[in-house]
């Protein structure tokens, strides 16, 4: 017999199944508790809550272990490339040499947006955050891809969308840096591997192939690899939620888009290095702005430490640490953040504050320190994340549908006033 769990409420005890995933964790599954009891279950931010079963990305957040489809993240952000991870998240397995170049033909061939979408840009304000620009252009693929909104798609109309997707986002991206400079966008060139002609469209210029140099094409594949899927967070909960209306594959990952953008999730690469550069201005005193974390009455939080699952070093911040150092090094830059951001860490690791919460340095502590190395503008950070995940996202919306899963509802407990008598609007 399989295992269950007792649940006692009054006189009465309820048999709940226990199910157990591959690397071992364990579930109450409470989806009939409401039909056999009346209850529901509160969890408030879904900290003791399993959404899904998933079989893309596995985190142990108390050893610091992710794996993507079964692979160290460690193995594919040394070993791969970002393309050939998004067919492992996409696909669930490595593809052969022949996938590979049939998957890397395709998304080369739909690089190019409807030339109708550079109007966007005339409409967005001049300094307006590439996020929300992002999201308002991603949303707007599907008005320019009306197939796409049909119900029913076939398994190859779906992957051709999902072809696209990975094509266009690249090229917008791209192109929402060049209309931030005022400069003329840059068309992709099929030549070029992804990453290559991602650098291509958004340093190069109209005239000349400029050359893009092989430790920046490694250093983006790494970053773009170590944000490819981080199973069901605020952003692919997102995702998946609004995928489960119905809703077509551009208009869920807009919406994921939008989730990733605060600075709690994606937006704190941005506020991690707006805050190293505030602590370098201020002089550089490292312990005062610990003591300001640490400060209830302060609403200041050290940017780029602390994280939902993790309770121990994230696997990608440890990644992206040893790359900072050979990435500046390789690319002859010196950067003072990257001083203050290794002195905080040190801080903060041996405070009791930090040690007793279990907060480490994320994923998002040392990646804008890179993204700066490579030229990037602060508020483009958190676009390169959504480039980054957006296999993932796609993963994850795939999996909701092949699976099937039903439209997400989440239930409440209303703690609101009961019976209250309408009265006209000069009596009150
Ligand atoms: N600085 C100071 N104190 C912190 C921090 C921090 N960065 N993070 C958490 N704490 C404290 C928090 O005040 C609380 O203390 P107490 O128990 O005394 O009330 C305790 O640690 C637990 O924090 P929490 O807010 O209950 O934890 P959470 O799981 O709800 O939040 C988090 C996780 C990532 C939102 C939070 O750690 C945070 O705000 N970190 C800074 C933002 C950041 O770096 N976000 C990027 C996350 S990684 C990228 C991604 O995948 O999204």
């Amino acid at each position: 017999m399989s295992e269950t769990a007792q649940l006692k409420i009054g006189d009465k005890t309820y048999e709940l199944p226990v199910i157990e995933g591959t690397e071992g964790e364990k579930a109450i599954d409470i989806s009939k508790l409401r039909d056999q009891s009346g209850f529901v279950t509160l969890d408030i931010g879904y900290k003791n809550t399993g959404a899904t079963k998933s079989a893309i990305t596995f985190l142990d957040g108390e050893v610091g272990i992710l794996k993507y489809r079964g692979y160290p993240i460690e193995q594919l952000a040394e070993q791969s490339t970002f393309i050939e991870v998004a067919y492992l998240l996409i696909y669930g397995n490595l593809p052969t040499e022949e996938q590979l170049k049939a998957f890397e033909y395709e998304i080369s061939h739909h690089t190019l947006v409807h030339e109708d979408m550079k109007k966007f840009f005339d409409g967005f304000p001049s300094g307006s955050h590439p996020m929300g620009q992002l999201s308002s252009l991603i949303g707007a693929l599907a008005a320019f891809n009306p197939a796409s909104l049909k119900q029913g798609l076939t398994a190859e109309e779906v992957n051709l969308e999902i072809i696209k997707l990975i094509a266009k986002m690249s090229t917008l991206v791209s192109w929402i840096y060049k209309k931030s400079l005022g400069h003329p966008v840059i068309y992709p060139r099929n030549k070029f591997d992804y990453v290559t002609n991602f650098m291509h469209m958004t340093f190069g210029q109209r005239t000349e192939d400029i050359e893009i140099d092989p430790v920046v094409v490694s250093a983006m594949n790494k970053l773009l690899i170590l944000h490819a899927d981080h199973e069901q967070n605020c952003s692919t909960s997102t995702v998946r939620i609004v995928g489960s209306s119905d809703a077509n594959l551009y208009a869920s990952i807009s919406a994921g888009i939008s989730a990733l953008w605060g600075p709690l999730h994606g937006g704190a690469n941005q506020a991690v290095v707006e805050m190293l550069q505030k602590i370098k201005e201020d002089g550089g005193d490292v312990d005062k702005w610990v003591a300001k974390a640490k400060d209830k009455n302060d609403s200041f939080r050290l940017m780029g430490f602390g994280h939902r699952v993790y309770k121990n070093f994230d696997p990608r911040a440890k990644i992206i640490k040893k790359a900072c150092d050979d990435i500046l090094e390789k690319l002859g830059v010196q950067d003072e953040t990257l001083d203050i951001a290794k002195k905080l860490e040190e801080v903060a690791l041996s405070d009791p504050y930090f040690v007793e919460r279990k907060l480490y340095p994320n994923v998002d502590f040392y990646s804008g320190i890179i993204y700066t190395a490579l030229g990037f503008p602060t508020e483009m950070f958190t676009v390169l994340f959504a480039l980054g995940r957006l296999p993932g996202w796609i993963a994850q919306w795939k999996e909701m549908k092949t699976n099937k899963e039903p439209i997400g509802r989440p239930r409440q407990i209303y703690v609101g006033e009961v019976n209250r008598e309408y009265t006209d609007i000069k009596s009150r």
